[in-house]
């Protein structure tokens, strides 16, 4: 498929690399690249030989927040019936499979947001994430003060907040934000090589180890680790544990069917 404002591309070994492309404002995220990024979600969970994406930007910018041009004549009405981002919950958080989001420049507002809803971050080290809506008289709306909040501690999420100060790459790797911190040259590649090195793990134990780390934010920890345990052993069901296993104790690659 082909999208007006992203270019997807596969890479070897099952990764597919989704690459905003609006240069000409920064990313910013229009109803277009809403829609654009929710179908080539939906394409990528559809496709089984697509194991792990990577969403990335530009060396500028990796989205400079939601389309501030196409959001200044709406009315309050439009955003709520539009549900305004609401697409992304389906298609972009709730999906079961891995995706990075390699961040270079900007990564404000939504775009900030955006790359917060991916499994993990990877940074160049040019990277700066903000969340400066305050200074247009709203507040983040796609997740922003929660998953920020609950990334960096309260202390520096409401220091952002309230001023829109933008942290760099180190701090933001400090504060646990970020995974890691590349050179910027490196960024891409590196994404798409931790990519590659995910979408070769068996499948299932990925879609689990994944559901397993965010229940930490989404329940208590009692009951989380009881849904840990009960995964874990359902995951012992699997032909890939017995090949796994088998494969480790025969010192070669284990081969994964998926199932
Ligand atoms: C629309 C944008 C844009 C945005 C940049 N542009 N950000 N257009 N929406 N969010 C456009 C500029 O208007 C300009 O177009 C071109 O991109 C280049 O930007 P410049 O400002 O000239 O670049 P620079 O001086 O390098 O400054 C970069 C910047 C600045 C610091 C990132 O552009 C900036 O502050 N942008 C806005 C960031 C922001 O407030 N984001 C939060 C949005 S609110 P022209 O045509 O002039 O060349 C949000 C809410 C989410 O995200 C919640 C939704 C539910």
């Amino acid at each position: 498929a082909t999208y007006e404002t992203l270019l997807v591309e596969q890479r070897e070994g099952g990764v597919s690399l989704i690459t905003i492309n609006r240069p000409q404002a920064l990313n910013a995220l229009n109803g277009q690249v809403l829609a654009d990024l929710t179908a080539a979600f939906s394409a990528y969970a559809a496709d089984d030989t697509q194991r792990c994406a990577v969403v990335t930007g530009s060396e500028k910018a990796f989205a400079a927040g939601a389309d501030i041009k196409e959001m200044v004549d709406k009315a309050a009405a439009d955003f709520f019936i539009e549900d305004f981002f609401s697409g992304w919950q389906a298609n972009l958080v709730a999906t079961r499979k891995p995706w990075i989001a390699a961040v270079a420049g900007f990564a404000l507002g939504g775009g900030c947001e955006l790359a917060m809803m991916a499994d993990f971050i990877l940074a160049a080290d040019t990277a700066k994430f903000g969340q400066p809506e305050i200074k247009l008289g709203v507040a983040p709306g796609m997740g922003g003060s929660q998953r920020l909040t609950r990334a960096v501690g309260k202390a520096v999420a409401m220091e952002m907040c309230l001023t829109g100060r933008m942290i760099g790459a180190e701090e933001a790797k400090q504060s646990g934000l970020v995974a890691r911190v590349v050179p910027a040259a490196e960024l891409v590649e590196e994404a798409v090589r931790t990519a590659q090195t995910i979408a070769a793990m068996p499948p299932l134990a990925a879609m689990i180890n994944k559901e397993m780390v965010n229940l930490a934010f989404e329940s208590g920890l009692a009951q989380a680790i009881q849904i840990e345990r009960r995964l874990f052993q359902i995951l012992t069901a699997t032909d890939d544990r017995t090949e796994g296993m088998t494969a480790f104790i025969e010192k070669r690659p284990g081969v994964w069917k998926g199932r």
